[in-house]
């Protein structure tokens, strides 16, 4: 257990010496002394530990642990903020390497040893990214890469004043009982890996829940289990000082109308809600990555620009609280058009509680990998063209984007 503050705490109302900590979750040990003095000191502890092993550093009273549990508190919701800065969105540039490598050759781009470094270096180092980026979401692995000077990829991020994120999952596995549903995986060990992450200066986590729209799916049984799953990632990532992205994805694929995905959208947020708050995630520091409301990609009758921007309003004011800083989408397959212009037209049309901004991994990065090819003398190119999307998206995240800049920078709106 990772012990932020310990106190001593002199009770105003009793003549009565006793010692507790608070860790970065506002979990509350006694060290001795009465639970009940303790959590009348500490209001908003959770659930009281006994912890004899940590020593006392601070005399306090009253109102010097009070400042310090806002202190505690507020470092999560700061680095959420300033994830959905005024004009800023998120990169997801978290592909594992695999992935990557399948997705270069159905595209016909030479795979080799370097391109997954290489790739990441690109995306990691366009300059001014962090005009419109203000985090990237990493793999593990991506943590890890150096360039050619052996400097760590991630510490180049955190000098641009990007805050890199961490995608702790292990891949997807079937439910047990399931009709082909799923589940992330890799929350083995993962209190330890997060604290690594932490140490290497990660600022956030992401973790997917992804629901397939079909007969009978997505079924209660799913719905229950990736709420809990992602709940249990935000409390830990929260325990270690990382503010979670909450990622429950209604899929683009199928046939379904838009009326189903905003059933389905509904269940999902209200379900996940719940789920964060049997777990005690504080919601000043979290983050939803989330779908938009769309027809199905094979539904024949596609809902329009105006429509999807009203349909996911509605359904992220019924869902999602007001206390929740910012929503951030992901692309889902949409084109780089339809990304940017549904959430400009969000951002454009309607007094919102939360920033809506970007999270987008296809809808950044679809064009410049295309220019790229895994050739170096095109990694300058395919730099503009990423940063020429950022810009886009930052555009729309604050309702100023129009479709005369899109045609200027040369880009289909089909
Ligand atoms: P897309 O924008 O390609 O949907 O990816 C977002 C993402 O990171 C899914 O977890």
């Amino acid at each position: 257990m990772k012990i932020a503050h310990n106190y001593v705490g002199v009770s105003t109302k009793r003549p009565y010496i006793f010692s507790f900590f608070v860790d970065r979750r506002l979990k509350l040990g006694v060290l001795g002394g009465e639970d009940n003095l303790a959590r009348l000191l500490c209001p908003r502890a959770g659930p009281v530990l006994h912890d004899t092993g940590a020593s006392v550093r601070i005399l306090a009273d009253l109102k010097t642990i009070d400042e310090q549990d806002e202190k505690t508190f507020m470092s999560l919701n700061e680095i959420a903020k300033k994830l959905v800065a005024s004009g800023k969105g998120i990169m997801a540039a978290d592909r594992p390497r695999a992935t990557f490598e399948q997705l270069l050759e159905s595209e016909g781009i030479p795979v080799d040893e370097g391109a997954y470094r290489n790739w990441s270096e690109l995306l990691f180092t366009t300059p001014s990214l962090n005009e419109y980026v203000s985090g990237i979401i990493m793999t593990p692995e991506q943590t890890r890469l150096r360039n050619d000077a052996s400097e760590p990829l991630i510490a180049g991020v955190i000098d641009r004043g990007m805050i890199p994120g961490i995608s702790p999952f292990k891949g997807m596995v079937a439910l047990a009982g399931s009709d082909g549903e799923t589940v992330g995986s890799g929350l083995d060990g993962l209190r330890e890996r997060l604290a690594e992450f932490a140490a290497m200066g990660v600022g956030f986590t992401k973790w997917r829940a992804a629901f397939q729209i079909g007969p009978g799916t997505p079924s209660y049984y799913a719905i229950e289990a990736n709420a809990y799953v992602m709940a249990q990632v935000a409390a830990l990532s929260q325990e270690a000082g990382l503010a979670p992205i909450v990622e429950p994805e209604v899929m683009l694929l199928g046939d379904h109308t838009i009326a189903r995905c905003f059933a389905v959208t509904e269940w999902v947020l209200s379900r996940t809600f719940e789920a964060l708050y049997v777990h005690r995630v504080d919601l000043e520091g979290t983050l939803v990555k989330a779908s938009m409301v769309v027809s199905g990609r094979d539904c024949p009758e596609q809902a329009d620009v105006d429509t999807v921007a009203e349909q996911t309003v509605k359904v992220f004011r019924r869902g999602i609280p007001a206390a929740i800083p910012g929503i951030v989408f992901l692309s889902g397959g949409q084109s780089d058009y339809h990304a940017t212009a549904h959430l400009n037209a969000m951002n454009a049309n309607y007094e919102l509680p939360w920033k809506l901004s970007f999270s987008y991994a296809r809808a950044l990065q679809r064009e410049p990998m295309r220019i790229w090819g895994n050739r170096a003398e095109n990694a300058a190119s395919a730099q503009a063209a990423l940063y020429q999307r950022a810009k886009m998206n930052g555009l729309a995240s604050l309702g100023f984007w129009t479709e005369e800049l899109e045609s200027e920078a040369g880009v289909s709106t089909g």
